[in-house]
């Protein structure tokens, strides 16, 4: 089992929407990611205050390296 913790900035459309807004685009991505790291049994913890995130993961090298990449390439957040 491996983890990785980080901080990012949201995007400014991510960043106006409302919080837990149901069909939002957070709400989209937070299924999205759900769903991808069940499968590659990688799990932990999302934290959102408006303006920033932290998350943290762990799971087995493989599956976290893949969803980390996915973290990396998403373009709603930034740093
Ligand atoms: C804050 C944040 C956390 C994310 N966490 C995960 C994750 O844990 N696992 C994963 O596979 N993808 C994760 N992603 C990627 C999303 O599931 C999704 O693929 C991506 O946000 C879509 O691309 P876009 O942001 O450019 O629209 C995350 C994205 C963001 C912005």
């Amino acid at each position: 089992i491996r983890a990785v913790v980080y901080t990012s900035e949201a995007a400014a459309d991510i960043a106006a929407s409302r919080l837990g807004q149901t069909g939002g685009r957070l709400c989209a991505i937070v299924d999205d990611a759900a769903r991808f790291n069940r499968d590659a049994g990688v799990t932990g913890v999302l934290l959102f205050d408006g303006a920033r995130f932290v998350q943290y993961m762990e799971g087995p090298d493989d599956g976290l390296q893949v969803a980390y990449s996915r973290v990396l390439g998403a373009s709603s957040h930034s740093g």
